[in-house]
């Protein structure tokens, strides 16, 4: 009988939850997400840190650390690492000084909280060059949600509420809601400067928003996969290493722990 409970119970909770991808109730309390963010403030990062000296371009970390607190603390099983943050604005700024154009286009899948558009934005406006991020996420952006951070302790919120304190970064970014298998045949780009590729983690999604970029891509252009990891990203691992041997990109991989790595491509 008990079963029969348990069971009806897990049915209603799913369904309430539908609409809600972070639940329809708060997951800790705000010193719990606190304490989270101390303990990651203390790690050290030698091969970021390593890049950012080599291109000589450099986030403002208490700025990274307070966009994180709101867009990266929450309570997962994984270890919370924020570090491509870093490698994305080190990367557009390099990318900006030694290119020409008037105008950048970034490409994005997986938006989540919207930290990596942020931090994206701000190279742009850091490099005092016009530019337009266009990402991509099944997540709504317009609803009131819980969001697993420690801004839910002042209620649900959409995800313009969520980044208000960011929102000059937000005004030159277009959240698209949706899968972006389907975003992309309605999406309307003829160039792609820089993309940052962190949605579906699947091979077969990343080959197809691989390949919807590198058609928009000319020599020097970036994509940037995020989880280049034999172990839990499988897919994506395969992907970038294929990828390295048709040489119509130069891949560097970089790794912030053993098991996070990023592969920048750069077009040959
Ligand atoms: C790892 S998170 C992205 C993290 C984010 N880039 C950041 O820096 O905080 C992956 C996101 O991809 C989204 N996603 C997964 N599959 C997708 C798909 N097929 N189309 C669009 N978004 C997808 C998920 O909803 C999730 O928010």
């Amino acid at each position: 009988m008990f079963k029969i409970q348990l069971f009806f119970f897990k049915i209603i909770f799913t369904i309430f939850k539908i609409g809600y991808p972070f639940g329809i109730m708060k997951w800790a309390n705000e010193k719990t997400y606190l304490e989270i963010y101390k303990k990651v403030l203390n790690k050290n990062y030698p091969e970021i840190e390593n890049h950012e000296e080599k291109l000589k371009k450099k986030i403002d970390i208490n700025w990274l650390n307070k966009l994180a607190l709101q867009t990266q603390v929450v309570i997962k099983k994984s270890s919370i690492n924020y570090q491509h943050g870093r490698i994305l604005y080190t990367e557009l700024c390099n990318y900006i000084q030694n290119s020409s154009v008037k105008k950048i286009v970034i490409f994005e899948t997986g938006t989540a909280r919207g930290f990596s558009s942020v931090c994206m934005s701000k190279a742009i406006t850091d490099s005092n060059i016009t530019g337009e991020i266009n990402t991509i996420d099944i997540l709504p952006n317009n609803k009131k949600i819980y969001w697993n951070s420690i801004s839910d302790n002042t209620g649900k919120k959409t995800r313009p509420e969520l980044l208000e304190y960011w929102n000059e970064y937000i005004q030159r970014i277009n959240f698209h809601s949706g899968d972006s298998e389907e975003i992309i045949k309605n999406l309307d780009l003829e160039r792609i400067n820089f993309a940052f590729l962190d949605g579906s983690h699947n091979k077969k999604k990343v080959t197809q928003e691989f390949d919807w970029v590198e058609k928009r891509q000319l020599k020097n252009d970036v994509i940037i996969f995020d989880d280049y990891d034999p172990q839990n990203f499988k897919g994506i691992f395969e992907f970038v290493n294929n990828l390295e041997k048709e040489n119509s990109y130069k891949i560097l991989k970089i790794f912030s722990e053993n098991s996070r790595g990023y592969a920048i491509a750069y077009k040959l």
